[in-house]
C-alpha cells in the first residue's frame, strides 16, 4: 500500500498566519504539523509515500523532512500542486507514483491519537473499492464543517454531504481515505464544485453510488487543525496533554 500525504492548499482559515508559511508547517505542541502525519502512516504500516504540497514555502518541507530516513520511510517522492484545486486535485498528482498499488491518502492536518493501521489492513483484504474513517461527533455546529455521512437501516453509506446545513448523522468524514488504484479514473471526470475545486467527498459519493465504499469508525480523539484557529488551538492541547499515535 503506497501512502499519498495532501498538504496544499492556501490555509486561508489560519490566515494571517498562513501568508507567511504552510499551514502544514505550523506548529502543533513540539513538532511542525506535517510530522504527525508522517509518523501516523509510518505508524500503520506504510513506508513508501508521497507528500503533495504547493505554494511559496515548498522547499521547507524538504528541509524538515530530507529523504525521510529518519522518519522510517523507505521512499519519499514530492509533488508540487501549481494552484490550490482541491482535495481531489492534489491526489491526482500522485497517480505515477500509485501505479496499480492501493493507496492510503491523508490529509496533513488531520491529527489522530489512535493507529489507523487497523484500516490499512482491513482495506488489503478489501482488495477493491474504498474505505474511509470516520469519527464521532455530536455537534451540529462542528459538522456543518465538514462531511457528513448519510446511512441506511443497515449501516451502510447511503450518501456523504460536504458541509451539510442540517447534518444526517452524528459522524464526520475524517481527511483518511483508502482507494483502489481506479480513483485516478474518477479524479479525471470531476467537475469543479461551487469553491471551483475538485472535491474528495465528490470522489468517495462515487464509490458510494458503485456499492464499494466501506468505512471504520475511529477510536480516540481526532482534529482537523486547520478547520479554525479554535480548532487549531484545540488540536495542539490535546496533543501537549495528552500525545497522539499511539499504537
Ligand atoms: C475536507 C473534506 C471534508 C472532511 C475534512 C476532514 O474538508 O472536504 O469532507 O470532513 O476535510 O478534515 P476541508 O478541510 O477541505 O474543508
Amino acid at each position: 500500500m503506497k501512502g499519498v500525504i495532501l498538504a496544499g492548499g492556501s490555509g486561508t482559515r489560519l490566515h494571517p498566519l498562513t501568508r507567511i508559511t504552510n499551514k502544514h508547517l505550523l506548529p502543533i505542541y513540539d513538532r511542525p504539523m506535517i510530522s504527525y502525519a508522517i509518523e501516523a502512516l509510518v505508524l500503520a504500516g506504510i513506508s513508501e509515500m508521497m507528500l503533495v504540497t504547493g505554494g511559496t514555502h515548498a522547499g521547507e518541507f524538504l528541509r524538515l523532512l530530507g529523504n525521510g530516513e529518519e522518519y522510517g520511510i523507505d521512499r519519499l517522492l514530492y509533488a508540487y500542486q501549481e494552484r490550490p484545486g482541491g482535495i481531489a486535485e492534489a491526489l491526482g498528482l500522485a497517480e505515477r507514483f500509485v501505479g496499480d498499488d492501493p493507496v492510503l491518502v491523508m490529509l496533513a492536518d488531520n491529527i489522530v491519537e489512535r493507529s489507523f493501521r487497523p484500516t490499512v489492513e482491513a482495506f488489503a483484504d478489501q482488495g477493491k473499492g474504498a474505505r474511509i474513517l470516520l469519527t464521532e461527533e455530536d455537534d451540529p455546529v462542528h459538522l456543518r464543517h465538514l462531511g457528513v455521512p448519510e446511512f441506511d437501516q443497515q449501516g451502510h453509506i447511503t450518501a456523504i454531504h460536504e458541509k451539510p446545513e442540517s447534518p444526517p448523522s452524528s459522524y464526520a468524514v475524517t481527511g483518511i481515505y483508502c482507494y483502489d488504484p481506479q480513483v485516478f479514473e474518477v479524479i479525471g471526470h470531476l467537475e469543479p464544485s461551487g469553491r471551483g475545486e475538485l472535491e474528495i467527498t465528490d470522489v468517495n459519493n462515487w464509490y458510494v453510488t458503485q456499492g464499494t465504499m466501506a468505512y471504520d469508525v475511529l477510536q480516540g480523539f481526532w482534529g482537523d487543525a486547520g478547520e479554525s484557529m479554535e480548532a487549531y488551538y484545540a488540536v495542539n492541547d490535546f496533543v501537549r496533554a495528552n500525545g497522539v499515535n499511539k499504537p
